[in-house]
């Protein structure tokens, strides 16, 4: 017969034991799923960066990376908080095939600091912006978008996305371009660093 003791004992295992998996389950998901994190910046997060945004989420996506890699885009600025993409953004996506009309735009909040690991800013403005608000304890890199054009093998003669908000059209189907070419460095850039350990 089995004493009480013995019941105790085998019960207060069997916790321990399980208890042990739960936790070596969990260790063995967060080694599974690390993920890199980038954040598109421009000042109102309708036009650069929601380009840069749809365009990096695509690539990802076609790379089978998604769930890997996180994708963001945020302004420095607040006028335009809620609204969708201005529409010649939109324009310039959608001749290319790319519907860019789901994202919402947002200004970049301090935390963005702690959660993200890249932070990359469309023009100068917007870098000096960003580094006013960074903390010390930010290990991430923050910089400018345009020279990660270079790891596709195609370096650009501008390190900055023009504004193109009061420009003609014609300057969306540029930042387009640009755009599309330090994308594709990126990715080049974070498979080479951040290698998919499974
Ligand atoms: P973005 O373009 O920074 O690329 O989104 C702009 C959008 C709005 C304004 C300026 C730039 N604005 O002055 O409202």
């Amino acid at each position: 017969m089995t004493s009480l003791s013995g019941v105790l004992y085998n019960h207060v295992l069997y916790r321990l034991l399980y208890t042990a998996q739960l936790s070596s389950n969990r260790c063995f998901a967060m080694n599974s799923t690390p993920q890199v994190s980038v954040l598109f910046v421009c000042l109102g997060n309708i036009c650069r960066s929601p380009t840069a945004h749809g365009i990096f989420e695509a690539l990802v996506r076609d790379a089978g990376l998604d769930g890997w890699i996180r994708v963001d885009s945020a302004g420095t600025g607040d006028w335009h908080i809620g609204k969708s993409p201005d529409k010649r953004a939109m324009a310039a996506a959608l001749g290319r095939g790319l519907d860019i009309g789901h994202l919402i735009a947002r200004q970049v909040r301090p935390s963005d600091f702690d959660q993200f690991d890249y932070i990359l800013a469309m023009d100068r403005s917007n870098l000096s912006n960003l580094e006013r608000m960074r903390p010390p304890s930010f290990a991430g890199h923050l910089g400018l978008f345009l020279p990660f054009a270079a790891y596709a093998g195609q370096p650009l003669e501008t390190d900055e996305v023009p504004d193109p908000y009061y420009g003609e059209a014609g300057g969306f189907q540029h930042v387009y371009e640009l755009v599309e070419q330090a994308a594709r460095g990126l990715l080049a850039h974070i498979s080479q660093h951040h290698p998919r350990s499974i």
